[in-house]
């Protein structure tokens, strides 16, 4: 059965649901997911989106002009983050030779529609040039040499354009422990205040942030998240944000007060909070029951950012299901976005729409964070 079938079965239960705010159905809330975010207090609600070339699987011709239209033109998202293009991959292929084009493909058209540049990742283990990990056998002062010279290149190329830097991705194993990276295994955590600190040298006024996922609930791994920037300020070195990607599963998914629990761990410490690459898997295919799964599992992630002082933002990981990385990577799970395949607004994004419209009065001052010091 087509997707947009099951939805046309789905809808009739999301519309006679009571919308919070005492609107008369989804309809109502016709302006936008951004500006919603923005009455509620979060300085944007956004989108990650790839390069052209990235998009192979998309189902009709005319994908690229509605999809475009969505994401650049319309009301819906005020910032955006290249999915892929600022990875090392791309930006440093051989040792000393950088390559921004993917990445500029991004940065340009959101600088040309006036959107906020998440701008992501400066070190991470995977998408990593294979050169970077052909000799195991860095010596210290090699390795430290790498990541300086990468990061300077890469966050100058996009100095000043960037309202954030992922600056460390997934550094931590589930437990809270470090994750036995090349980075890790060669210098320990100092690779982790290096990268830090360099990127803090380059551009002043992008924030620093760590990412990493599976930290929407209270774990080992959201105590080692908090371990990450307790170091860092401890070392006086810059760090302004933790990002939560909050690559969710539907049918398990965090409580809101679980999710609040968990920003809250972070905004404690001073430092800001976003989620940064959400998507909300199922189990494919898409029914009723799973759909409703998802709206509700959404709702809870953007309603806890809402009323947490100290969350600024969302992003979701691309928004229109055939772009999603997830079938790519979890077998048999798909559907993860808030668009279905023919560009109809899912259950989900009505959850999206509840939990930004359910508070009247922005919980939180325009500025977060402090400084320790
Ligand atoms: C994913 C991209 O969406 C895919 O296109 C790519 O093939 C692999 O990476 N955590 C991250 C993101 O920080 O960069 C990843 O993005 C998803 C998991």
């Amino acid at each position: 059965m087509h997707l947009s079938s099951l939805l046309l079965s789905a809808l009739p239960l999301t519309l006679a649901s009571p919308t919070p705010g005492g609107g008369k159905g989804p309809e109502k809330y016709d302006k936008g997911l951004n500006f919603y975010a923005k009455q509620a207090g979060l300085k944007y609600f956004g989108a990650a989106t790839d390069t052209p070339g990235f998009r192979e699987r998309a189902p009709y011709p005319q994908s690229y002009k509605q999809y475009d239209q969505i994401m650049w033109k319309s009301g819906e998202f005020g910032q955006t983050t290249p999915t892929n293009g600022q990875k090392w991959l791309f930006t440093e292929p051989q040792q000393g030779v950088f390559n921004y084009t993917e990445g500029n493909v991004v940065s340009s058209l959101a600088r040309k529609h006036g959107k906020y540049l998440r701008c992501h990742a400066l070190v991470w283990h995977s998408q990593l040039a294979p050169w970077v990990e052909a000799k195991q056998d860095w010596t210290k002062q090699q390795l430290r040499d790498i990541i300086v010279s990468h990061v300077t290149k890469v966050a100058g190329a996009w100095k000043g354009q960037c309202y954030a830097w992922d600056v460390v991705n997934e550094a931590l194993n589930e437990d809270g422990t470090y994750r036995e990276s090349l980075f890790y295994k060669i210098l320990g955590e100092e690779y982790i205040t290096l990268a830090f600190k360099t990127a803090a040298k380059v551009d002043p006024f992008a924030k620093l942030y760590y990412n990493d996922y599976n930290l929407e609930w209270p774990s080992a791994k959201t105590a080692g998240a908090q371990r990450i920037v307790r170091l860092l300020q401890k070392n006086r070195i810059r760090i302004d944000g933790v990002g939560l990607q909050a690559h969710l599963i539907a049918e398990d998914h965090p409580t809101l007060d679980q999710h609040i629990d968990a920003i809250q761990g972070f905004a404690k410490l001073g430092v800001e909070v976003a989620l940064t690459e959400l998507d909300i898997r199922l189990q494919t295919p898409a029914n009723a029951t799973n759909l409703a799964l998802q709206k509700e599992a959404y709702k809870n992630a953007v309603g806890a950012c809402v009323q947490v002082k100290g969350c600024i933002g969302v992003t979701i990981w691309d928004f229109y299901d055939p772009f999603s990385w997830v079938p790519d990577v979890f077998p048999g799970e798909g559907a993860p976005l808030l668009w279905a395949e023919d560009f109809s607004k899912k259950p989900a994004y009505y959850g999206v729409i509840e939990a930004l419209t359910n508070k009247t009065t922005p919980a939180k001052p325009g500025k977060p964070g402090f400084w320790p010091w």
